[in-house]
């Protein structure tokens, strides 16, 4: 995240960030305290080798400090230019889905 906005971090030339807030998955944790797309993602087994994970809790992130009530639609439209070679995607949008619920407090 720069300035708050989704990039493809592997596009952004180091001067093009220079005073700019970055946001990396380093800081989504509090300390020992998980991000609860973190702990959603690890209960609904929404990882396997973890590459694209950090890409996918950043962007699932974004959106929904945008939209808390995201369709499935939504979030696999809102996901599609991150690629996971392991999960096959289901797990991470039913984790993403049921992170927007607890948020809203949503009974299932
Ligand atoms: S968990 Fe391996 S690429 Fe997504």
């Amino acid at each position: 995240m720069l300035d708050g906005n989704m990039v493809c971090s592997c596009l952004v030339m180091a001067p093009e960030a220079q005073g700019k807030k970055i946001e990396t998955i380093e800081g989504m944790a509090k300390g020992d305290q998980l991000h609860a797309l973190q702990k959603k993602f690890i209960e609904f087994a929404a990882l396997q080798c973890g590459i694209c994970t950090p890409g996918f809790l950043m962007a699932s992130r974004a959106l929904l400090a945008k939209n808390k009530n995201p369709t499935e639609t939504e979030v696999r439209y809102w996901l599609a230019g991150n690629l996971c070679r392991c999960t096959g995607y289901d797990k991470i949008v039913r984790a993403v889905m049921e992170v927007a619920a607890d948020m809203r407090g949503a009974a299932r």
